[in-house]
């Protein structure tokens, strides 16, 4: 199993990251460009494993991929009926938003599949998908009456219908919208709070029309669409790790260009803003359909602040990042409203609050977010990362303010969204004077 050592240094981090392209904007990219009718064109993909697994999916549904270089995708759409049956099970390795989005897709085709994933993954609720695509009329089995994956589709001759997810989630939502296109009539979608909405601005720049009324999303089934270029910003996820490195460790002055900041992904920026970090959002402009600007992140001092649940959507996946940016803070930092956590990658509530007291920082558990007192003087010593890539990069950032090194176990996971994040890390190091 490979491991980190992360040795604080007192240096500042100084330079311009590239952050890997947008996982969730990649994952669409690939199933719409399958869906499209003709080639379409990805630039600047996430070539992290779970965006992998899912360009491997679609290649096993029988659409043609050429890789063009480091940065640039060929897909050969073959129109929404142009899937061919898999003759072997599809691997989604640790991503919920492949197999959740491919999920609807499949539902919608007149064929047998199968959709598994990693360990992990297939502890992760599928239930929330299954439930509306058996009434949209799909057939599907799976472990526990098909609340886990490994699940098995039988698909087609859907009918659009009216959903009301009662979980604020665009994998939901995107799995039920994909399903819907591919369905008899018009499906409506409702969601508790808005999440994230890459499916919504990508169909609409396919030239899908679509009815978007506050928290409810409607299509008609059968629109049929053409391959488009698609240009896939850097991922603001995947940015978090360096806008916090930036603001906690002292002097030091990052720039992070092209990075997409849909308004419903920016939950760090604000909360960050804040607690009184400093972030310029530079240059902004609208690439493929989604927002995109730059980042100057530069050192500041935090102050705890509390994160309730109308912030959990746009904030999601940036959790176990900001336990790190709490314990730099002054004060106490509350999160409220967050258990959908416990669901991700691996119970995030859970494994920050368990690596923040490792870290010697006072951490308390809730049911539905954690309690952080914050200015705590961090202590080295040994971590896991639970599997998740996310835990692994946080700890990493929490390694350049410890007294000591930290050394983190099982850290192959960051392949999954960020592959070389350490050296880029290390590397604003050796830029400082
Ligand atoms: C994602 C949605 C979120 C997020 C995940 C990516 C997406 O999950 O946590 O990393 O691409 O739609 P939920 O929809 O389950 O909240």
């Amino acid at each position: 199993m490979s491991s980190w050592t992360i040795t604080p240094q007192g240096k500042p981090l100084r330079g311009t990251v590239q952050v890997p392209g947008d996982k969730s904007i990649t994952h669409r990219a690939l199933i719409f460009g399958a869906l499209a009718e003709g080639r379409s064109t990805i630039t600047g993909y996430c070539r992290g494993e779970d965006c992998l697994n899912t360009l491997q999916a679609v290649r096993a549904l029988g659409i043609e991929i050429q890789e063009e270089g480091s940065d640039r995708l060929q897909v050969m759409g073959k129109g929404l009926w142009g899937l061919s049956e898999p003759t072997s099970v599809i691997d989604c390795g640790n991503s919920g938003t492949g197999l959740r989005l491919l999920a609807g897709v499949l539902a919608g085709q007149d064929f047998f599949s199968v959709l598994t994933g990693d360990s992990s993954l297939r502890k992760r609720p599928m239930g929330r998908v299954v439930t509306p695509l058996r009434r949209m009329g799909a057939t599907i089995a799976g472990r526990k009456a098909g609340e886990y994956a490994p699940l098995a589709i039988t698909g087609g001759n859907l009918r659009g219908r009216e959903y009301v997810s009662p979980v604020a989630s665009a994998q939901v939502k995107s799995s039920v919208l994909l399903a819907g296109l591919l369905a008899e009539g018009g499906t409506t979608l409702t969601e508790p709070l808005k999440s994230r909405d890459h499916t919504e601005r990508m169909l609409q720049y396919l030239g899908v029309p679509l009815q978007i009324d506050k928290l409810t999303v409607s299509l008609n089934g059968r629109t049929s669409f053409q391959g488009a270029s698609l240009a896939v910003p850097g991922d603001l996820s995947a940015a978090a790790f360096f806008l916090v490195a930036g603001s906690i460790v002292p002097n030091s002055e990052i720039l992070l260009p092209r990075v997409g900041v849909n308004p419903e992904r920016t939950g760090i920026l604000d909360v960050l803003i804040q607690m009184g970090a400093n972030i310029e959002v530079r240059d902004s402009r609208i690439e493929s359909g989604e927002p995109v600007a730059d980042l100057l992140v530069k050192s500041a001092t935090l102050r705890g602040v509390h994160v309730g649940a109308e912030q959990v959507p746009k904030t999601i996946d940036e959790f176990p990042i900001l336990c790190i940016a709490a314990a730099a803070a002054e004060g106490e930092t509350r999160i409220t409203g967050a258990e959908e956590l416990r669901v991700k990658e691996t119970d995030r509530i859970h494994a920050m609050a368990t690596e923040l007291r490792r870290l010697h920082v006072p951490a308390e558990e809730t049911q539905d977010g954690l309690c952080i007192q914050g200015k705590a003087t961090l202590r080295g010593g040994s971590f896991g990362s639970y599997g998740d890539h996310r835990v692994a990069m946080s700890l990493a950032v929490a390694g350049l303010i410890a007294q000591s090194p930290i050394l983190i176990d099982d850290v192959a996971c960051v392949e999954t969204s960020f592959p070389g994040f350490l050296d880029k890390l290390l590397d604003l190091l050796t830029n400082s004077r």
